[in-house]
């Protein structure tokens, strides 16, 4: 290893998602192999910057195998904002601030510029290094699809085939046992698992936190599904939609908390129509597992690219996909603002043209 040798570290931060590895395999490839970088991984979002001896040095052998595996060699956390870093003391967690510790670090462990791969929450924060000096590109990353200035996300499309394949599967039960069937799918803030997979799946409503519903629209829908002879019904709900304030029968809903909507939907559903219902929970089923094709892909493309802005010192950007090509963005124009289902869009109208209902709210 030359003195000269140029330093870059890569860092995941949030929950993880399908293409993770592949990101770090690409980085790991483009810096080593394509320009003769040293690379360090940086473990647990930015805990490795904290605590440095966590790190290690990311040589081709430890990227030897990943591309197929999902989660991620650098472990991750979505506790971890050096910012406001929890910590717990006699029972009561007070936030520390270990941001100028991080770049003291960076600066000992002789890393020039990071790559950060991660959603909203992770590039606001290396959007906060970038004003502290650090040298940063962003690598999009979530299963929620809802990442501004990228037309997709990696980990989307896998979540989708998972989300998919389950209403595909509980199809065939429904119909067997005549039964109204809630799926709840991830999706924090927007509706782009449910929307996708509930048209892939061919459901007879999807819920999403983009449109308004009530439940007697996604009853009188499952009543005129039941009176042409259709007798189950799916309906896939965002994690994420927003429950009307009151049930058919003016009882308020409980506050909506993820994992638990689908099911107070398909309660709703159940006292309003007097049916079998059954909820499934989809859960992090959608974001374990091995990456799609699309996903491993999509997420090496971004790899490599992020590794040549650094290379070409295009600095406080993130890399992106828009019109099919891998561009970059400014990293502050792709944080603050969400990507979300346009109720009007092309493919909102052919969800409804094929019969499936938004529950609108009327
Ligand atoms: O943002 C991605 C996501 O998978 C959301 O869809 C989901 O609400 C959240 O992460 C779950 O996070 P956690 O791993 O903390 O439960």
């Amino acid at each position: 290893m030359s003195s000269a040798q140029r330093i870059i570290g890569v860092c995941n931060g949030g929950g993880d998602a399908p293409g993770l590895n592949a990101v770090i395999r690409a980085v790991a490839c483009t810096a080593i192999r394509g320009y003769n970088w040293r690379l360090i991984g940086i473990t647990n979002g930015f805990n490795g910057l904290i605590w440095p001896e966590q790190s290690f040095d990311l040589t081709l052998d430890k990227i030897r195998g990943i591309l197929p595996r999902g989660g991620t060699v650098l472990g991750t956390t979505n506790r971890g904002n050096p910012f406001a870093f929890p910590t717990e003391t006699d029972g009561v967690t007070l936030t520390s601030d270990f941001s100028a510790r991080c770049m003291e670090n960076m600066s000992k462990m002789g890393i020039e510029a990071m790559i950060v791969i991660g959603g909203d929450g992770t590039l606001h924060i290396a959007h906060e290094f970038e004003k502290l000096g650090m040298k940063v590109v962003g690598v999009p990353k979530t299963i929620d699809n809802d990442i501004h200035a990228t037309e997709v996300t990696f980990g989307f499309d896998t979540a989708l085939h998972v989300a998919t394949d389950a209403i595909d599967r509980l199809h065939t039960t429904a119909e067997s046992h005549h039964r109204v069937m809630v799926v709840e799918v991830m999706g924090r803030q927007t509706g782009w698992i449910a929307l996708h997979s509930g048209i892939a799946g061919g459901a007879d409503a999807i819920l999403i936190p983009e449109i308004p519903f009530t439940i007697e629209t996604v009853c009188e829908a499952i009543r005129r599904r039941e009176e042409a002879g259709r007798l189950f019904c799916i309906v896939v709900v965002a994690e994420g939609v927003k429950l009307p304030e009151r049930d058919a029968f003016g009882k308020p809903f409980p506050k909506p908390v993820a994992g638990q909507v689908g099911n107070a939907i398909g309660y709703a559903i159940r006292e309003y129509l007097h049916r079998e219902v059954r909820v499934t929970v989809l859960g992090h089923v959608q974001r374990g597992g091995s990456p799609s094709p699309f996903d491993r892909i999509l997420a090496s493309r971004f790899g490599v690219h992020a590794v040549d802005l650094v290379a070409r010192g295009e600095f406080g950007r993130m890399v992106c996909l828009q019109s099919g090509k891998i561009r970059s963005v400014l990293l502050e124009e792709a944080i603050g603002a969400l990507r979300a289902v346009d109720p009007e869009s092309d493919i909102v109208r052919t969800a409804r043209g094929i019969g499936i209902t938004f529950g609108d709210r009327p």
